[in-house]
């Protein structure tokens, strides 16, 4: 199984979004069964997304994740939205994203923390990292039932599109620099899935797409637009 997962960042009105889905919907893209396409919007656009995608299903199955939660459990977290609240909405979630380690001062205790709460209410957590001790705090102490189901992603912070701030110049990094990384990962663990994000767009997509260590990307500033996320898709289903 190949992942596609789409990070939208905090980026659209609620009107782009419905044009996104209906750009989407009149292409008709097949996706093979061994490719899953996530798509990561805002916690705003979920429901209007889910909604959307009930009444007017798309030519494939778009799954939904979440970008982000609270480590804590449901409560008296004024402002945060906990893992419960999401688990009938979403079936992954993307953690420790290095914009939110770098501009929200997220550490690796919350989350690990975050971790334990998805594993919780049956979402699966995608964990960012830059560094390989980034991996391992993440799922320490984890019983190997819970930890396989982790799915990791390789984002060196020079590879990210530069959008605002200081991170990233927009340049993918080196096929053989992910692989390497990827290997490293599998060796610790092995039955992990370990994706590559990074400037991932449509002419470089089959690149990572097509070795068989890395099991998918993370396109962010890429999956904005739905015709270069079409075309994205479109270039990795002829070489997944
Ligand atoms: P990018 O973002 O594709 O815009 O570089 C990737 C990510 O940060 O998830």
């Amino acid at each position: 199984m190949k992942y596609i997962v789409a990070n939208w960042k905090a980026n659209k009105t609620i009107k782009n979004v419905k044009e996104w889905l209906n750009e989407i919907r009149k292409t008709k893209i097949k996706v093979p069964k061994k490719v899953k396409v996530i798509l990561c919007p805002s916690f705003l656009h979920l429901i209007i997304i889910k909604k959307e995608l009930e009444a007017h299903p798309l030519s494939f199955n778009l799954e939904l994740g979440a970008q982000n939660f609270s480590p804590y459990s449901a409560g008296t977290y004024t402002g945060e939205i906990a893992a419960c609240m999401l688990s009938d909405l979403v079936e992954y979630v993307i953690l420790g994203h290095s914009e939110r380690r770098r501009y929200f001062k997220e550490t690796d205790k919350e989350i690990k923390m975050k971790v334990i709460q998805a594993l919780k209410h049956h979402i699966i957590p995608i964990v960012a990292f830059s560094k390989l001790n980034q991996v391992r705090l993440s799922v320490q102490g984890l019983k190997q039932e819970e930890r396989k189901k982790v799915i990791f992603m390789y984002e060196p912070l020079k590879a990210i599109s530069r959008q605002i701030g200081p991170i990233g110049v927009g340049r993918a990094a080196p096929l053989d620099q992910v692989v390497q990384m990827t290997k490293k990962i599998k060796k610790l663990f092995p039955k992990n899935k370990v994706l590559y994000g990074g400037s991932v767009k449509s002419h470089n997509i089959a690149l990572y797409m097509t070795q068989p260590e890395i099991d998918g990307v993370v396109p962010g500033t890429a999956s904005l637009n739905a015709r270069e996320f079409i075309k994205l898709i479109k270039n990795a289903k002829t070489q997944a």
